[in-house]
C-alpha cells in the first residue's frame, strides 16, 4: 500500500519512487530517495522560538523552497479566523454529521454562493452539488475510487503537481498515463510545455492500443509547476476531447485566485455557458493555496453527477471536515468585503513582489525560467547547468542545493520528461528569500557548470554518472 505505482509512461523515462517508504526500482540507481519536494527527515526547516517579537527568527537549517505553500499572509488570516464571528460553537457542530454534509445552509449555500461569484458561474450553482473533503488530495483519492476500477488509468500532461500519483494509488491502485509536455517551442504562437488536444489523442490512443483501459482525464488550472492559465477556448477544446471519448474530467482549480498578475484572466470551467459533458465534469477547489492556509484542510467538489457527489461524500466518514472548521470555513468564505477589499489586494501584491525578486535573482545569472503570473512557483530551466542530461545528474544538483541548504523541487518530482528543470516556491517572507540568495542557490549551480568545464572534482557522496 505504501508503495506509489510504477507509472504507466509511454516514454522511454524511467520511473522514479518517491515514497520514503519505497525503494527505486532497481533499473534507476539514484543516491537518494526523497520525496524531492520535501526536506529530509530530521532537518525540516524549524525556526528557533523568536528572540524579538519584531525580528524575524533566525534560519540556521535548510530553507524549503520545495513545499509549495503561500507563507505571505499568516498575519491576515490569522486575524481574520480570530475575530469574534468565527468563535460560535453551535450544539450540532459537536455532533456526527450527515456525511453529505448535515450544513446544507451553514456550509454549502455559502461555498455555492463563493463558487458562483469567484468562479464566474453563468447562472447560480447548486449547493446539492457541493462536498467538502479534508483537502484536495484527499478528493482526488476519493474521486479515483469513484470514477475508476483499479485496474483502469488516468490520463494527465507532464510535469504536474506529483502528490497526485500517491493520492489516487493509496486506496484504489489506479494509474496514470502520461502525456509528456515538451519545453522546446514548435511554432509561433505556441509556449514551453503546451498542451494540445492532438498530444491527448495521441497519448490516448496509444494508451488504448497498449491496452489501458483509461477512464479519466485530469487538468490542473492554473497549473502546478508551470503557472500556465488556460484560455476558456482551450478548456472547452480539452473538455470536448474528453466528452468524445466518454473519459471524466476532475479540474483541479486549487489556485484559481492566487493569479497575481493583473494581465492574465482565469476562467473556471464553470464559468461556461454549457459545459460539454456535464454529467463527466467535476471540478475541485480549496483553501491551501489560495487562503494560504494548508494546515487548514478543507477541499471542496463540484460536480453534476449526484452519483460522483454521493460516492464521494461517503467517504467523508474518513476524509471529513470537522463541524467546527466548516462553520470557520462558511464564516470565511462568505466575507466577500474582506477577501476583495483586504485579502486579494494585499495577498496579489505580495506574491508579485516575492515573485519579481526571485525572478529578478535568476535574470541577473542568465538563468532561464518560465515567468509566469500565477500560482507560488517559477519553473526554472537548469539544464545547461548538467554535467549530463540525466535524471542522475538532475538528483545530484538538487542535493547540491541540499548541500548549500536550500530545499528546491527537481522536475522528477513531478514526472517531467527533460532532466534539468526546478521548480523554486518564492511565496515566502523576505528575510528568507534573502537568506536563500544569501546562500547562492542559483549561483551555485551556475558555477557548477564552470566548474565542471575546467577540472571538476565530484565531492564524496556525488554520483559519478560516467560510473554506471
Ligand atoms: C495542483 C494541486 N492540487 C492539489 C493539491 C493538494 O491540496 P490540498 O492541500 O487541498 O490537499 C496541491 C498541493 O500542493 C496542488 O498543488
Amino acid at each position: 500500500l505504501l508503495c506509489p505505482p510504477q507509472s504507466v509512461s509511454l516514454s522511454s523515462a524511467p520511473p522514479v519512487c518517491l515514497s520514503l517508504l519505497c525503494p527505486p526500482p532497481q533499473s534507476v540507481s539514484l543516491p537518494l530517495v526523497l520525496p524531492f519536494s520535501s526536506p529530509p527527515p530530521g532537518q525540516y526547516l524549524s525556526p528557533p522560538p523568536p528572540v524579538s517579537k519584531y525580528l524575524p527568527p533566525p534560519v540556521s537549517g535548510i530553507i524549503n523552497f520545495g513545499t509549495s505553500e503561500n507563507k505571505l499572509c499568516f498575519d491576515l488570516m490569522s486575524k481574520r479566523l480570530t475575530q469574534s464571528d468565527m468563535n460560535i460553537i453551535e450544539p450540532p457542530l459537536l455532533q456526527y454529521p450527515d456525511w453529505k454534509g448535515h450544513n446544507l445552509i451553514t456550509l454549502f449555500l455559502p461555498l455555492a454562493h463563493f463558487l458562483t461569484y469567484y468562479c464566474k458561474a453563468p447562472a447560480p450553482l447548486n449547493p446539492e452539488n457541493v462536498v467538502t473533503l479534508n483537502g484536495c488530495g484527499s478528493l482526488f483519492s476519493a474521486l479515483a475510487a469513484v470514477l475508476c476500477d483499479s485496474s483502469d488509468s488516468i490520463l494527465i500532461a507532464t510535469p504536474f503537481y506529483g502528490g497526485i500519483t500517491q493520492s489516487i494509488f493509496l486506496y484504489s491502485g489506479i494509474k496514470l498515463v502520461y502525456v509528456h509536455l515538451e519545453s522546446k517551442v514548435s511554432g509561433s504562437g505556441s509556449r514551453p510545455f503546451q498542451l494540445t488536444v492532438q498530444k491527448l489523442e495521441t497519448t490516448l490512443q496509444a494508451a488504448r492500443e497498449q491496452g489501458s483501459s483509461v477512464k479519466a482525464l485530469i487538468l490542473i488550472n492554473p497549473h502546478n509547476p508551470l503557472g500556465d492559465v488556460y484560455s476558456a477556448s482551450e478548456m472547452l477544446e480539452f473538455l470536448e476531447f474528453a466528452k468524445r471519448h466518454s473519459l471524466h474530467v476532475i479540474v483541479d482549480e486549487i489556485y484559481m485566485l492566487s493569479v497575481f498578475d493583473e494581465s492574465a484572466t482565469f476562467h473556471s470551467v464553470l464559468s461556461l455557458e454549457k459545459l460539454p459533458d456535464p454529467q463527466r465534469t467535476h471540478v475541485m477547489w480549496g483553501i491551501s493555496k489560495d487562503f494560504a492556509v494548508s494546515g487548514i484542510r478543507f477541499g471542496t467538489l463540484y460536480s453534476q453527477n449526484q452519483d460522483v457527489c454521493n460516492g464521494v461524500a461517503s467517504l467523508c466518514y474518513f476524509h471529513g471536515v470537522c463541524g467546527t472548521v466548516q462553520f470557520k470555513m462558511a464564516q470565511l468564505l462568505r466575507d466577500r468585503d474582506w477577501i476583495n477589499q483586504v485579502y486579494l489586494r494585499v495577498n496579489h501584491a505580495r506574491l508579485r513582489a516575492a515573485q519579481a525578486y526571485v525572478a529578478e535573482e535568476l535574470r541577473a545569472l542568465g538563468v532561464p525560467f518560465l515567468n509566469r503570473g500565477a500560482g507560488f512557483f517559477i519553473w526554472i530551466d537548469f539544464r545547461k547547468y548538467l554535467r549530463a542530461p540525466t535524471f542522475e545528474e538532475e538528483v545530484a544538483l538538487w542535493r547540491h542545493f541540499l548541500d548549500n541548504k536550500v530545499l528546491l523541487s527537481c522536475g522528477k518530482a513531478f514526472e517531467c520528461g527533460e532532466p534539468g528543470w526546478f521548480r523554486v516556491i518564492f511565496a515566502d517572507k523576505t528575510h528568507r528569500l534573502q537568506l536563500g540568495k544569501s546562500r547562492q542557490w542559483p549561483t551555485v549551480a551556475v558555477q557548477r557548470q564552470a566548474v565542471t568545464c575546467g577540472n571538476f572534482k565530484p565531492r564524496q557522496g556525488w554520483t559519478n554518472p560516467g560510473a554506471r
